[in-house]
């Protein structure tokens, strides 16, 4: 991948966008997170594949996540939306509970850039985590969020992404 984040190889990732949100998933709201990631995301060369969008229920979320890894076999996973302080916001616990290892760095870089634009980027709870072969990362839900904290990451994540899913040739046997 170039600085600017677009991949030069004839790979490309197979991505799922979730949102998370009670009023989206009512048609309260209208999702502007999911649509502005799936383009930032098919900018930088991804193959983005589903876009979903649901309310904050935990176990929900874990079946989404489980079923895009496992039966969807998808590179990598963005959710936006359920990451702070509220009763509902359940999106990292629905993202650890399915992680088979923890990639914490990712979640940990995108805090510290974020920290430099507004100090309420220590408000997201934000996980990243690896199940099996796919990755998870967990944005929060304001599309200025979500754009600022993608941003931040998006141009390491391919490096990741090839040790994920093969350079070793386990993943791919499973
Ligand atoms: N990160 C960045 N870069 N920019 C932001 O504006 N907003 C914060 C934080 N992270 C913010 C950010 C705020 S105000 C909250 S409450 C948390 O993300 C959680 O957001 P969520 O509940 O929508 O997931």
């Amino acid at each position: 991948m170039t600085e600017s984040g677009n991949m030069m190889d004839n790979r490309r990732w197979r991505a799922a966008v979730v949102t998370l949100s009670d009023k989206g998933a009512a048609g309260e709201r209208e999702d502007k997170s999911g649509p502005l990631i799936c383009e930032m995301l098919r900018g930088a060369g991804y193959d983005v594949q589903k876009s979903i969008l649901l309310p904050d229920e935990q176990k929900e979320i874990e079946k989404c996540l489980c079923t895009l890894c496992d039966d969807e076999k998808m590179d990598i996973i963005f959710t936006t939306g359920g990451t702070g302080f509220s009763p509902r916001d359940c999106t990292p616990e629905a993202t650890m509970a399915v992680a088979t290892r923890n990639a914490p760095g990712i979640a940990e870089a995108m805090r510290l850039a974020s920290l430099k634009i507004t100090p309420r980027a220590m408000l997201s709870r934000g996980a990243s985590v690896i199940r099996n072969c796919t990755l998870i990362i967990n944005l929060p839900g304001s599309p200025k969020a979500a754009r600022e904290n993608l941003e931040a990451v998006l141009p390491s994540l391919q490096h990741g992404l090839e040790i994920l899913t093969g350079r070793t040739g386990e993943c791919g046997q499973q």
